[in-house]
């Protein structure tokens, strides 16, 4: 039952799925959740079956890369016996996760064992007072252990996500940068994008890819570009004699959707075919009214075939996306 592969109206294949597993977040980023915001009850939230039984349907269609991310997915139970059955799927060349770390200490053998690839973790500041400030809890010493105990299971590179808030942690990106100098990490710096309604961003709070790397290479020298895995949104660079990398996601500045390869499905079931648009489609609904496999491939390919060529935010937008961070999965 191979479908034709995965395209979209401007010839772009898709081979790689976004998973949320969950809604609920063990932190509270002012710019990523709201304090007005509740997660869905679990009933509303696919079940492990309905993931995988959506990810076989997807894989026929040529989707071979999956990652999960929330929410923050480690709040989820179980999480890996679902990476085992994803593992398992014949045809999942990758799967991934992206966390926020505060679970990791615990978790990171587990995953690994469970068939996980690799891990992204975000993280925003390196200082305890300032990590308090933006997530609103005390937690900067587990993530600290969550990252020492990815390496520790075998994960590597282990990433950092990294997103870029004038005045809150732009102060931050040089230390940030001398980490890869003596760690094998891949630090990702990201533009802040205009999503969630209630988030507090501006274009003035958006520092670019660009400023990012000027002033990296003013305060450590020369960046080496070196390439980047395919469909990789970041553009990487190397500091001389560094372990790590150094990247940037320009998602805003420079935007990368000529070589989009990607879906997501939130954490209620509903596939988004781009992260900055608010257009989705009700997988759930078709999931839990008994549809076959060919209904669900057939939304799919609808909701891909109308991809647009390119998102509509630009650095000075006056509408954000109406759904938090925290319910699209990022
Ligand atoms: N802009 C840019 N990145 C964001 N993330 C969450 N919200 C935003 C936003 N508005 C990041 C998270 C995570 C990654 C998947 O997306 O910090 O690292």
């Amino acid at each position: 039952m191979f479908q034709p592969a995965l395209q979209d109206g401007h010839n772009r294949r898709v081979s790689y799925v976004r998973i949320s597993v969950t809604d609920r977040c063990n932190l509270r980023c002012r710019y990523c959740s709201s304090p007005a915001f509740n997660s869905h009850f679990r009933e509303e939230i696919l079940s492990y079956e309905e993931i995988v039984r959506l990810v076989r349907v997807l894989v026929t269609m040529g989707i071979d890369k999956v990652r999960l991310t929330g929410g923050e997915p480690l709040t989820r139970r179980h999480l890996d016996t679902l990476v085992t059955q994803i593992a398992a799927i014949d045809g999942i060349r990758d799967i991934s996760l992206t966390t926020n770390g505060v679970l990791l200490e615990e978790l990171a053998p587990t995953l690994k064992a469970a068939g996980l690839k690799r891990i992204n973790i975000s993280l925003d500041t390196l200082r305890r007072d300032r990590f308090c400030e933006i997530t609103g809890r005390d937690y900067f010493a587990r993530v600290q252990a969550g990252i020492r105990h990815a390496f520790k299971a075998g994960f590597d590179p282990v990433k950092l996500n990294v997103v870029v808030m004038r005045g809150v942690n732009d102060d931050e990106i040089v230390d940030f940068a001398r980490l890869t100098l003596e760690y094998p990490l891949h630090i990702r710096f990201i533009e802040y994008m205009p999503i969630g309604s209630t988030s507090d961003w501006s274009g003035r709070k958006m520092v670019t890819g660009a400023e990012v790397l000027s002033l990296i290479s003013a305060d450590l020298g020369r960046l080496e570009a070196v390439a980047a895995a395919p469909g990789s949104p970041a553009r990487l660079y190397r500091l001389d004699r560094a372990l790590g990398r150094i990247g940037v996601i320009a998602a805003m500045s420079e935007h990368f959707c000529a070589s989009c390869n990607r879906i997501r499905v939130t954490a209620d079931g509903r596939l988004r075919p781009c992260l900055l648009s608010d257009r989705e489609f009700d997988l759930k609904g078709l999931l839990r009214r008994g549809a076959g496999d060919d209904e669900i491939a057939a939304l799919v390919r609808r909701a891909v075939a109308g991809k647009s060529v390119a998102h509509a935010m630009s650095c000075n937008a006056e509408r954000k996306c109406a759904r938090v961070m925290a319910t699209i999965g990022g």
